[in-house]
């Protein structure tokens, strides 16, 4: 709890949304201490700005490990994340020190979902190499043949991680005229039905889907979940789409089955690292669609991230519930 007369040392590791700022600024609660810029705070920074705070707002660029919170030392209590996911954050570590989490989910559900739609449009009916050949010359008459893709209607659709954003992208294909919706993951979920999901094996998923979407979080069972072996099961004409986190695919491997005809096209909004560098071979292809990591970027959706993680800190600072506490 805050002392009387003295703010408590908060330290936020990028520029965020007025709507952030302007809360942590409200109330008289914390003095903030900004890394004043739109590109990530160097972690020499970063391990110097957190020492002696009560509260950090970080991104999912920053690293939140043990080294992290021992330069920052006793004072830390509360955490708040400006996203949904939370694999930055090492929570054994922050569970071990009693230290409480805040983070962003649902607020961006409809933006994320809205955006994995779009980029499953964009990689299975080609608009980037259309919008090229409209520049380069290359567009020279109607051809029937010419940059035909993959259509949605009468098509299996296969989700990986129906979660919060998983049945929103769901919800969005099915009026498509998509025949079959079907999910993987831990658990069925009841929810499914509003979108007729069926819950199936893995394997099921990949061998009888026209479109895969990877929607899970990153953990240690989902990392490079999409190898060699997931690309292998799946159709030639299948169109893969990730909007999840980039370790979950194994990129060397996607570029392995871009290139060799295993599958048809690959949209990814998210990659390892980021930013993906130029010369990557990925971007050599044609077939694969890189954005990003736009999913949750629209004006509003980023000023409501921006205040929600701002009264999560505030709440932890606090002491009182945070309207998105992680449970961990
Ligand atoms: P949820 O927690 O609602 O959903 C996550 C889903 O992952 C759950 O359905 C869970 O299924 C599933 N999952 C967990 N482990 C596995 C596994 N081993 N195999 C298959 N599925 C698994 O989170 P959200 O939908 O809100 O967000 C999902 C992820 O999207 C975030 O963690 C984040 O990484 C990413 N994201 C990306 C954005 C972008 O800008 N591109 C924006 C926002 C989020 P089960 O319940 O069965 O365990
Ligand atoms: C998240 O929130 O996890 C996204 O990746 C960015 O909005």
């Amino acid at each position: 709890m805050q002392t009387v007369g003295k703010l408590m040392k908060v330290f936020v590791t990028r520029r965020i949304p007025q709507e952030g700022m302007k809360i942590l600024s409200a109330g008289g609660v914390c003095e903030v201490s900004l890394w004043d810029s739109d590109e990530p705070v160097p972690r020499a920074d970063l391990l110097k700005g957190v020492q002696g705070a009560h509260g950090l707002l970080c991104l999912l660029s920053d690293r939140i490990d043990a080294e992290v919170l021992g330069a920052a030392g006793p004072n830390l209590k509360v955490i708040s994340t400006l996203s949904a996911g939370f694999d930055h954050l090492a929570l054994d570590e922050i569970k071990k020190r009693g230290i409480r989490v805040g983070y962003t989910p649902d607020v961006l559900t409809d933006a994320t979902a809205e955006l994995t739609v779009a980029l499953l449009l964009a990689t299975a009916r080609r608009l980037p190499e259309g919008l090229e050949e409209v520049k380069n010359g290359g567009w020279s008459s109607w051809k029937p043949l010419w940059l035909c893709g993959y259509g949605l209607s009468g098509s299996t659709v296969g989700v990986i991680g129906l979660g919060r954003i998983g049945v929103a992208i769901a919800r969005r294909l099915m009026p498509f005229g998509v025949n079959r919706l079907l999910y993987s993951g831990r658990t069925a979920k009841a929810y499914a039905a509003e979108v007729n999901g069926e819950f199936v094996p893995l394997d099921t998923l990949l061998s009888e889907s026209d479109f895969i979407v990877v929607s899970c979080s990153l953990t240690p069972e989902t990392q490079e979940l999409c190898d060699k072996a997931f690309f292998s099961k799946m159709k030639n004409t299948a169109v893969f789409v990730n909007s999840s986190r980039g370790a979950v695919v194994n990129q060397e491997d996607l570029y392995e089955a871009l290139n060799n005809g295993q599958i048809a096209a690959a949209g990814l909004d998210v990659t390892t690292p980021e930013p993906l560098p130029i010369n990557h071979p990925l971007l050599t292809l044609k077939n694969c669609v890189v954005l990003p990591h736009i999913g949750s970027a629209t004006h509003s959706t980023r000023g409501i991230m921006g205040a929600l993680s701002a009264q999560n800190l505030v709440a932890g600072l606090q002491g009182t519930d945070m309207p998105n506490e992680l449970t961990f």
